[in-house]
């Protein structure tokens, strides 16, 4: 399986899930591929937000490696599933698709497409995103509807 997480600037909410993600898979599924990107381009080449390292930091988990990239129509080709954070992207991500089968690639990483928060303006956000976060990533890697 390949999984790419996508959020508005790939430094906050996308890195976090990426990171998660990989230390989950890394038991279970040790040949999913993880990658995360943004729809916007402002922060191409940027570390993940500081909040969003302590906050891995916190549970144990190092995402200092990763640096920011933009969604390309080219990762419906390169990803199995594409999972988006909240609505914006959702349409964002969806207005790069070329046809029909790359659509249906698009999740949103909550159930019932709830959306997780862009933490950028709140630093109290960046606990309970964790969270959200990390509870979606549970189910998916043991293959939860
Ligand atoms: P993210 O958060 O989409 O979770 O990475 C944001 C990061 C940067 C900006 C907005 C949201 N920004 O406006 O630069």
């Amino acid at each position: 399986m390949k999984i790419l997480m996508v959020c508005l600037g790939n430094i906050c909410r996308s890195p976090l899930a990426e990171g998660i993600m990989r230390h989950l898979a890394a038991k279970q599924h040790p040949d999913w591929e993880i990658d995360s990107a943004g729809t916007g381009g402002w922060h191409v080449g940027d570390p993940p937000d500081h909040r969003s390292l302590k906050e891995a930091r916190r549970h144990g988990i190092d995402i200092s490696g990763l640096r920011g990239r933009q969604f390309q129509p080219a990762d419906f080709d390169r990803f199995d599933r594409i999972y988006v954070m909240d609505r914006s992207n959702y349409t964002d991500v969806l207005r790069k698709a070329r046809n029909e089968a790359d659509k249906t690639r698009v999740y949103f990483l909550l159930e019932n497409q709830q959306e997780v928060p862009d933490p950028w303006y709140d630093d109290a956000l960046f606990a309970p995103v964790y969270e959200m976060i990390c509870k979606a990533c549970e189910r998916i890697v043991n293959n939860e509807p």
